[in-house]
């Protein structure tokens, strides 16, 4: 019998201090992952062992392979098998699926840790990408914990994708002829294509003798068979195959033979290389290993492995301490300090590419999606943020408009989808606007950016915002509002595009563009980062400019309020007929999340009350246990005038779903009225650490946001879907950190004004900003909103914001709010 119990609502719990999240229970309601990899080598593992590698680019350079939407879920992975005589079981319990004695996966802070017990054995496995290393090692330690001698055998598993992955799924008639390896010593190198055009190659290595190997997939684990119980480890021998075509793997066998209480640790490097060109074979046909054997060389012995761990360790640590909370409430805590800015890093290295739900082929980099995952990263390293916004930028075009998405290998923008998404290019304020405030940087204004990544075209990136500034301006329909284009944030409400086949892409079909159908969601936008825009230009002195963005913004507050509200709350667009999207004259759809969450977020009809008004109506209309609907109500049948969004099945998707990402804007627009009750019970409702206790209706991690949760309308409400990457990730971030606790950057400092429930209590923070320590403590006897006093280093400042100066390097503030 298993000693691990399949508890009903959880499948494991947090562990703060060690910052890992331990799964007690293989049998996860679907495959809960974690990511490795820092910069360029990135894995994806899952509690099981499952996942994939890729190097820099998850479509073009896949190492290894993974089958997508396959029986049984989460097939392939880097595995490890044990025969020891009796049975065949694997420490991460996939894929043989053999009951353990016990089985553990912390996951943790860019590493996973892999427990499983068999027959008095111990097997661990912990896997890491060291920080400036192109491999992930793999550290596999064996224990007899019995009484007895115990010999067993060891076989390693990896099966390599032939690099481009869409290709490898799809171009069998010309790559099952294509594969090729070369075994040396205790290393199998994968060459496929390495003959011709590419100067790359992988590895997986062990730093041990070993007793057998294969590379022909198909020998190794017998024909027809699954991956479950591959022959060559049920009859304990490795047939030290060759691999010619087909499909290649890398399988190392070891005899390993342990006295009771004894250890063994191996270490097992999969490695990518690249050689420059002239230095690619070491002699005909036989590539050049110098790079490989050095990067092996350097995780020899379990020392090695250990400083590169600790390293890694280290490197998390300082980066997570950039902010860190103590308040009363332990899941705050956690998800702050640790879980929430993980997340924010995963999501501004992946964007939208890879993960169990993106299959890393698909799109490239979002041009939105990484503006708005920079929100929630650049506290953690703004030089990484300059350099994403200056790529961004980059594929722009002359007139503001930009591409919707760009290949992070080229940094090209992507042809295929085009421009024409309207609410892009304010996005690219968004991203600079947070960094300026982070940074004080002001250099990058002035940096020459090209346009459309024609270098002849390059004018500082100041201008690249005014021209996105302008096309917003300048892009207005019948009522003085934004042009929608193809689709503005909701990438589903397709106004323009009217398709009526299957297959079509609901994005790019049709004319895309029409001089009627407008956004009064980018209007929100507009007003919210023409303001932040204006005070860029302030910041460098350019105060006309800033007079004139603050005229425009103006202008459009006045439009939004009179042609944007509805009576109860902000209406979200105009279609290509000029009808109403989201008001109560509509038959369904009458009320979208969005623009109630951006237009009180900017600020629009706080003084007339027409803000309250609208987040009063979201609670009324589209709130529920799970979080905030996106809209109400689903829509029923396909409006060929909406497009998309109206084709997904009622309560999913932007249609009804809780579309997570939205939701810390309402939690935001909550804390800009003052009612820190309402934005922290927002907060809370999709918050992972707080949904863990119902994992079994919730199913994805509970240590990651997903993209969605199934809305009122749908059959399985609460379930989420589309976990790790999300945009959720940096807008909760920015929810919590700095409205709801309230520690805001400004150009001229933090600001310290906290929006929280009456009876958070006191707490602390500590804030890393721009290379000084500042150490908050906030005081608070019951109120939502206020600062009373704000103390700096023993004297009493006015309103809420500490003033930076240069050069010094702590702070000690004291907040009472009140
Ligand atoms: C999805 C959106 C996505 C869009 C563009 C739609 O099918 O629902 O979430 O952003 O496709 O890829
Ligand atoms: C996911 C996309 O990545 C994001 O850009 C978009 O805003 C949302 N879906 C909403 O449609």
């Amino acid at each position: 019998m298993p000693a691990y119990k399949e508890t009903k609502m959880k499948y494991g719990y947090f562990d703060d201090n060690a910052k890992e999240y331990v799964i007690t229970s293989p049998k996860t309601p679907l495959p809960w992952i974690n990511y490795l990899g820092t910069d360029g080598f990135f894995s994806l593992v899952s509690n099981t062992c499952g996942g994939y590698s890729f190097y820099k680019d998850a479509k073009l350079l896949r190492l290894t392979r993974y089958r997508y939407n396959n029986v049984p879920a989460d097939n392939n992975g880097k595995y490890y098998y044990i025969n020891d005589g009796k049975d065949i079981w694997n420490p991460g319990w996939q894929p043989s699926k053999t009951p353990l004695d016990l089985y553990e996966c912390r996951h943790g802070i860019g590493y996973s840790r892999f427990t499983g017990k068999k027959n008095g054995l111990k097997a661990e496995v912990l896997a890491f990408v060291p920080v400036g290393d192109n491999c992930e090692i793999n550290k596999v330690t064996l224990t007899n914990e019995s009484e007895e001698i115990k010999a067993f055998k060891l076989f390693s598993y990896v099966e390599w994708c032939l690099w481009n992955a869409d290709d490898d799924m799809k171009n069998f008639q010309r790559l099952l002829s294509c594969g090729e390896v070369e075994i040396k010593g205790s290393a199998i190198y994968h060459k496929t294509e390495y003959r011709e055009r590419r100067a790359h190659y992988a590895f997986f290595s062990v730093n041990e003798k070993i007793d057998g190997f294969d590379t022909i997939r198909d020998d190794f684990l017998g024909a027809y068979n699954n991956n479950d119980r591959p022959d060559a480890v049920v009859n304990g021998k490795a047939g030290n195959t060759v691999a010619s075509g087909w499909s290649p793997i890398a399988s190392h066998q070891i005899n390993i033979s342990l006295k009771p209480g004894e250890s063994k640790t191996l270490i097992f490097v999969l490695g990518y290389i690249e050689n420059p060109e002239n230095e690619k074979w070491e002699s005909y046909g036989v590539i050049n290993k110098k790079p490989a054997e050095a990067m092996q060389a350097r995780y020899t012995t379990e020392a090695d492995t250990e400083k590169a761990f600790a390293a890694l360790k280290n490197y998390w640590d300082e980066l997570l301490a950039k902010y860190h909370v103590e308040s009363k409430d332990e899941k705050v805590n956690r998800m702050v300090n640790i879980w929430n800015q993980y997340q924010c890093m995963v999501t501004f290295n992946m964007s939208r590419s890879a993960s169990y739900y993106e299959s890393g082929i698909g799109r490239g980099m979002g041009f939105r999606d990484s503006c708005q995952d920079l929100l929630g990263f650049v506290h953690l390293i703004p030089d990484r943020a300059r350099e994403r916004i200056i790529d961004i930028a980059s594929t722009q075009f002359e007139d503001g408009r930009a591409y919707h998405q760009y290949q992070p290998l080229t940094k090209k923008g992507n042809s295929d989808i085009g421009s024409g998404f309207n609410d892009d290019p304010l996005w690219l304020i968004a991203g600079t606007s947070a960094y300026v405030r982070e940074t004080g940087d002001t250099s990058i204004l002035m940096e020459k950016v090209p346009f459309d990544n024609d270098e002849s075209k390059a004018t500082p990136l100041m201008d690249h915002l005014k021209r996105s500034f302008d096309f917003t301006a300048t892009h207005k329909g019948p009522h003085g509002l934004p042009l929608i284009g193809r689709a503005d944030w909701n990438d589903c409400l397709n106004l323009n595009c009217f398709s009526e086949h299957p297959g079509e892409s609901f994005q790019t079909f049709g004319p895309g563009e029409g001089p009627v159908a407008e956004s009064v969601f980018i209007g929100g936008m507009f007003v919210k980062y023409g303001k932040e825009y204006a005070d860029l230009c302030e910041l460098i002195g350019d105060k006309a400019e800033a007079a004139r963005a603050l005229e425009e913004v103006e202008k459009m507050n006045k439009t939004v309020l009179s042609e944007g509200w509805d009576g109860e709350w902000f209406v979200r667009a105009y279609d290509a007929y000029s009808h109403k999207v989201g008001s109560k004259e509509c038959e369904e759809g009458q009320i979208y999340i969005e623009p109630q969450g951006f237009c009180v977020m900017a600020g629009i009809g706080l003084a007339e009350g027409k803000a309250v008004k609208a987040l009063d109506s979201v609670k009324e209309r589209l709130d529920t246990e799970y979080g905030v609907m996106i809209l109400q109500p689903a829509y029923t049948k396909y409006h060929l005038e909406l497009g998309e969004v109206s084709s997904y099945p009622p309560g999913y998707k932007e249609n009804a779903g809780i579309f997570c990402h939205n939701n810390p804007w309402v939690s935001i627009a909550e804390t800009v009225v003052g009612r820190g009750d309402r934005a922290f019970e927002i907060y809370k409702k999709t918050c992972p650490a707080y949904v863990e206790d119902i994992s079994e209706i919730h199913r994805t991690e509970p240590y990651v946001y997903s993209q969605m949760v199934a809305g009122r309308d749908a059959k399985f409400h609460g379930e989420a879907k589309n976990s790790w990457l999300t945009g959720t990730a940096a807008w909760t971030f920015v929810n919590i950190s700095q409205y709801i606790l309230g520690i805001c950057p400004t150009h001229k400092g933090l600001s310290v004004d906290p929006c929280v429930p009456a009876d958070f209590g006191d707490f602390t923070v500590v804030r890393k900003f721009r290379g000084a320590t500042y150490n908050i403590s906030v005081e608070n006897k019951g109120v939502q909103k206020g600062v009373k006093e704000l103390v700096v280093d023993g004297r009493k400042i006015e309103g809420t914001v500490i003033p930076f100066e240069e050069g010094k390097s702590e702070y000690n503030v004291k907040v009472i709010m009140g």
